[in-house]
């Protein structure tokens, strides 16, 4: 059962929670962009913050009846390695230790709601977990993120826009790995711990560009086809996709490097991403092309008709 809501509407979540007797809530909605954060804060406070604490306050009211917590229920936050803030080239990965130093809005929203959280849990005993994760890359990503952008940024034969120098640094993860973490948390991990989910991948934001460019180049000569319905992508003329990067000013305030360093994660719960980077981007890109409707539908901003026959309009 699929019900569209916002998070901050907490008589919807009230109604939806007792009506589905729901025991865990697996807390992934959030304005997520940074970009956006720092052209407007204020959305980010209210659904990341207010409206976590307005999920937090529905989960307890539905758990704490009588003076007592209902057995097995679960509240799981999804955050973000970005509350720990930047690192230099020779910094450790951040650990689930590492001092809070959230920089830009969209960070400080999430490190606002990991403290929430957290203190759901002390003043009134909220049974909860909480994961930091890398970035994310994979099917269904918005094509605001850096890769599905580049993705079809180059298929339209559009300029790849790369902040300053390029050179800042990201830890990967494929969201199905990401999802299998979480899965792993919520079946074994302990009540009121941290875990730090990465991919065990880290690399600057020219060299991701470089080898989306060079998948496409290489999918292109295999798949003659592309050529004509990609007719602007360079590599349907047998140029160089890479020929696209274009070099802009920088995000203020970017975050020169995020590392994960996942030991926690891999000792106590057996976590490891099955996907390393060539094989997650490979079929990142394959997945964009084999499903050019869904993506044209979100650039034309028709995707919300789409949701709705997928899933109704339940608003
Ligand atoms: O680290 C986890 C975080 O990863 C998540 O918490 C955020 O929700 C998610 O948006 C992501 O944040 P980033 O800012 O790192 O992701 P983004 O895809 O926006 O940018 C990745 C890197 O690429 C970053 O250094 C900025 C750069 N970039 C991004 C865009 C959109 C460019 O150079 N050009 C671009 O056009």
């Amino acid at each position: 059962m699929f019900v569209q809501s916002d998070i901050a509407d907490g008589e919807t979540v009230t109604r939806t929670m007792a009506a589905h007797d729901i025991d865990t809530v697996v807390h992934f909605a959030a304005e997520s962009h940074v970009d956006r954060s720092i052209v407007n804060p204020a959305e980010f406070v209210r659904t990341n913050v207010l409206g976590t604490q307005q999920l937090l306050d529905c989960a307890r009211k539905a758990w704490y009846v009588d003076g007592a917590w209902h057995a097995n229920v679960r509240f799981h936050h999804v955050s973000t390695d970005e509350v720990y803030g930047s690192l230099r080239p020779d910094d450790a990965a951040f650990t689930e230790n590492t001092p809070y130093a959230p920089r830009s809005p969209y960070a400080a929203s999430k490190a606002a709601s990991d403290h929430l959280v957290r203190a759901f849990a002390h003043t009134f005993g909220l049974p909860v977990t909480i994961s930091n994760c890398s970035n994310n890359y994979g099917p269904y990503q918005f094509p605001e993120k850096l890769i599905p952008l580049v993705i079809l940024n180059a298929l339209r034969g559009l300029p790849l826009p790369v902040y300053g120098d390029g050179l800042q640094v990201r830890d990967w993860l494929y969201v199905d790995d990401h999802c299998a973490a979480i899965e792993r948390i919520l079946l074994d991990g302990a009540l009121e711990r941290t875990y730090n989910v990465g991919g065990r991948a880290e690399h600057t934001n020219m060299e991701i560009v470089r080898t989306i460019c060079a998948l496409i180049d290489t999918i292109f000569v295999e798949s003659p086809e592309l050529c004509d319905v990609y007719a602007a992508c360079p590599a349907a003329r047998g140029e160089r996709t890479d020929s696209l990067i274009t070099h802009v000013a920088d995000r203020p305030g970017h975050d020169r490097r995020y590392a994960i360093n996942p030991e926690r994660i891999a000792t106590e719960l057996g976590f490891e991403p099955a996907h390393n980077l060539p094989g997650g981007l490979r079929d990142t890109v394959q997945w964009y092309l084999d499903n050019s409707q869904w993506w044209m539908g979100v650039l034309d901003g028709s995707y919300r008709k789409w949701i709705a026959q997928q899933y109704g309009d339940t608003r």
